[in-house]
């Protein structure tokens, strides 16, 4: 049966997103409630087009819990199902990619094709079901599909508006990532994965929305990195006011996008950011042509955001996906991600820089996982659990503008945060799709 949706949803988040109940990081049934009101029914990436490039490539996944087999199929489509034998529901491919023409259930070994249908029964004769088993009705449970630039994002909700409504005036400043020229991008190497003991909005909103603690919680690991060039980097940007000179935090249906404009800011966590440099301002030059001035600031520039609810990116660097294990468990997937056409040199030392410094036992990760399971041991205790978080920062300053999409702060701005709980609010007590409200898209 379908769960409830939210009632009182305001006295959890409340005066736009400034404000949110820990009870959300914690409370076992607005959990429940989540499974099915946001990840029943938004758009969750699953797979990038460079993950599966033959026919028969699969990769699993997760939506919400629900384990998700990814498959791509003899005419190049993608499609997506519920990773899940349709006999008597076990786990049906235990592998985390590879390629295959079929899928045999360890249990009692039904076997269904890569297109999902139901290919070959045991015992179907005579000798067991007597051939009155109707094998199309059967078939593995089918998900709805749609892509973007290369992403494939999934949707159990047949009502849901399509992938790119739902991404909205958002497209624009992806396409400052997932459409460079002249390749676009790749998935680099394998995925990695680790657990963490908080729930997953904590993960999610670190890289949706929170720039604020990057100088107090990685101020070591830059120290690191940069030694004192990265204590100036942080004393002429707390000098800096103005938004241009500062870099953006962008929100739009709960979609968060944090940008810095100054073309460098990834690259100097590296020994030697020259040939980065020299790679990204010809890059430069190919965004202003395609892409405009505007989004050419981006280029080479520090930026963090995601895609409602739970797909996040650090372009550079990793990109990841949290997903949900229970009210205080989460999986963090994260892949790296670079531009095809980039050196195949400057690809390697990207593979080991994230290994390094972002992947699941890099410096700046674990500085976050720390943070996150602080705060997990807090919101799960009977009293911290009834005060609220605070995200306030920057509260009434979002202004929309001319030349650029959604609603903008400077760079360092709760923004993304209150967007991105609004939206949840909105999901968690939306009866369906057609109380759920998109921005109106200003650009094409
Ligand atoms: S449960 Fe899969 S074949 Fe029986
Ligand atoms: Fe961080």
């Amino acid at each position: 049966m379908r769960q409830a949706t939210m009632k009182g949803i305001e006295t959890l988040v409340r005066e736009s997103g400034a404000y949110v109940s820990r009870r959300v990081f914690s409370d076992a049934d607005i959990y429940k409630n989540e499974l099915e009101n946001v990840f029943g029914r938004t758009w969750q990436f699953v797979a990038h087009d460079t993950q599966l490039p033959k026919s028969g490539d699969f990769l699993t996944t997760f939506m919400g819990e629900d384990p998700v087999l990814v498959i791509r199929q003899e005419d190049g489509s993608i499609r997506a199902f519920l990773n899940a034998c349709s006999h008597r529901g076990p786990l049906l491919c235990m592998a985390e990619e590879g390629n295959a023409k079929s899928f045999s259930c360890p249990y009692h070994g039904w076997v269904f094709g890569a297109d999902g249908t139901l290919l070959n029964v045991p015992r179907e004769g005579g000798d067991g079901y007597h051939h009155q088993l109707d094998k199309g009705q059967w078939g593995l449970q089918s998900i709805r599909v749609e892509s973007y630039k290369g992403l494939y994002f999934a949707n159990f909700d047949p009502a849901a508006p399509s992938l790119r409504d739902y991404l909205g005036d958002f497209a624009w400043y992806l396409d400052a990532i997932f459409d460079p020229l002249p390749a676009g991008v790749e998935f680099l190497g394998g995925t990695m994965r680790q657990r963490l003991k908080c729930n997953w909005k904590i993960a999610a909103e670190n890289i949706v929305a929170d720039t604020y603690h990057v100088l107090a919680a990685h101020a070591v690991a830059v120290g690191v990195c940069m030694g004192d060039r990265g204590m100036q980097i942080g004393i002429e940007v707390g000098e800096k006011t103005d938004v241009d000179a500062l870099g953006i935090s962008a929100t739009i249906d709960g979609h968060g996008w944090n940008a810095n404009f100054d073309g460098q800011g990834i690259f100097g966590l590296f020994k030697d950011p020259a040939p980065w440099l020299a790679y990204v301002n010809r890059q430069r030059q190919r965004y202003i042509e395609h892409l405009g001035e505007r989004r050419a600031w981006f280029v080479g520039s520090s930026i963090d955001g995601g895609v409602f609810p739970n797909f996040l990116f650090v372009p550079g660097f990793t990109f990841r996906q949290i997903h949900p294990k229970g009210p205080n468990e989460c999986e963090i997937a994260m892949w790296t991600v670079v531009e095809r056409d980039l050196p195949p040199d400057l690809k390697r030392e990207m593979v080991r820089f994230n290994a390094r410094m972002l992947g699941t036992s890099g410096m700046f990760e674990t500085d976050d996982c720390a943070n996150m399971e602080r705060i997990a041991m807090t919101v799960n205790a009977t009293q911290g659990s009834r005060r609220d978080s605070h995200y306030a920062m920057g509260l009434g300053r979002e202004r929309e503008r001319s030349d650029l999409p959604g609603l903008i702060d400077q760079r360092v701005s709760d923004t993304c945060f209150r967007g991105y709980y609004r939206r949840w609010a909105e999901f968690m007590q939306a009866e369906s799709w057609r109380e759920i409200p998109l921005a109106p898209r200003k650009l094409t």
